[in-house]
């Protein structure tokens, strides 16, 4: 089969950052998996950060999480789809990764593809669907309906991936007012049409603008740089508010956030997966979720770039545009040459 990897850490400019290669066939699904002809994978910024400082000292790795496809095989305790049938997911950190032709994978962790979309449009929303979902339902606890009516959310970064679909999930699915923040006249335009009331700019005074706003706010989701927005976030969260982030390898100040007996969570997609905990079946049930909400026409995919057919080359595109740090929703890649 085919599959795209690397072999080395190298910066994104290099020639070999990633490398098209032929594998052999994968064997048999055992257990809970699933075989996976896959179709169509978006690039996340883990794949962009693990490809540049997580070293495989030679060993190719295949990176790739989020994957649309079709069920070709299943384990003998796989009991929750049936051959053939189309599916999205966004895989497990832990495991061999989806740039390739074929993908085994647990189906607690599977959803059935929306059916109005394409695979590359479907592509794009398992792993920042997980992502959004857990951090302001499992996390922050927002209540689903109009119980939140009359409160609000921040969430920080709002045209990126994550961003993208946390606005729509709380526009759609609560009575929440949502305040986002973006920096530029493109990712402010984004933000407003995936439903934001306000979008302030995460480069100018942070406090200031939400302050001026008159709302405080019992719940905030940082989706990126939360280092850089600490102490905004501390004089914005409401008493006895909440706060989640998910951004890696940073350490925050939580003491801040004791005056107002706030609390801090993280959210990390990959735990359930990692950990196999005895409710990552969860993730099936929310992507179930996420794609009966795209069929009745309540979510939109975040596809916003189509890079072509899934290679090194257009896969290193992916990268580049993740590190550069102005992502616009989500960059896909479709087919094999
Ligand atoms: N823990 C987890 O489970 C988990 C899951 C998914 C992602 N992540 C992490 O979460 C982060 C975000 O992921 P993503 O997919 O949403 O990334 P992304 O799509 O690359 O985010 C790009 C967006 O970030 C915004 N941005 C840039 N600088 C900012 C700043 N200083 N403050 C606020 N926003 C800023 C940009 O807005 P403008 O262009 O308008 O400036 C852009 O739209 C990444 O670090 C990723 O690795 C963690």
């Amino acid at each position: 089969m085919k599959a795209v990897a690397y072999t080395h850490c190298h910066p994104v400019t290099h020639e070999d950052a990633l490398v098209d290669l032929t594998l052999p066939d994968l064997a048999e699904p055992r257990g809970h998996d699933l075989l996976i002809e896959v179709r169509a994978v978006s690039v996340n910024p883990v794949d962009a950060k693990l490809r540049a400082a997580a070293d495989p000292a030679g060993e190719p790795r295949i990176l790739g999480f989020d994957a649309s496809g079709i069920i070709r095989a299943r384990g003998p305790q796989a009991h929750v789809f049936g051959a053939g049938e189309e599916v999205f997911y966004a895989g497990a950190v832990n495991r061999p990764g989806s740039d390739a032709q074929f993908h085994l994978v647990d189906e607690r962790i599977v959803g059935r593809k929306p059916k109005n979309l394409t695979f590359a449009e479907a592509a794009s929303m398992p792993l920042t669907s997980i992502t959004a979902w857990e951090a302001l339902f499992d996390r922050l606890r927002i209540p689903q309906g109009t119980a939140a009516e009359g409160k609000a959310v921040l969430i920080i970064g709002g045209a990126g991936g994550v961003g993208s679909m946390a606005i729509q999930l709380a526009r759609k699915l609560t009575g929440l007012t949502v305040v986002t923040t973006a920096s530029r006249p493109e990712s402010r335009a984004w933000c407003e049409k995936l439903g934001a009331h306000h979008v302030l700019d995460h480069r100018g005074d942070l406090a200031a603008q939400a302050k001026a706003l008159g709302v405080t706010f019992p719940y905030i989701f940082s989706v990126t740089q939360t280092l850089k927005h600490w102490d905004a976030i501390c004089a914005v969260v409401a008493p006895q508010g909440a706060v989640c982030a998910i951004d890696d390898f940073i350490t925050l100040d939580i003491g801040k956030l004791k005056s107002k007996s706030a609390s801090f969570h993280w959210e990390a997609m990959f735990a359930r997966s990692v950990y196999g905990t005895a409710d990552m079946i969860a993730q099936h049930n929310l992507l179930n979720e996420v794609a009966k909400l795209v069929e009745t026409g309540v979510l939109r995919h975040a596809m916003t770039k189509h890079l072509g057919l899934i290679n090194a080359a257009h896969l290193l595109e992916g990268h580049a545009l993740v590190e550069g740090g102005t992502m616009i929703g989500k960059a896909v890649a479709e087919g094999w040459e």
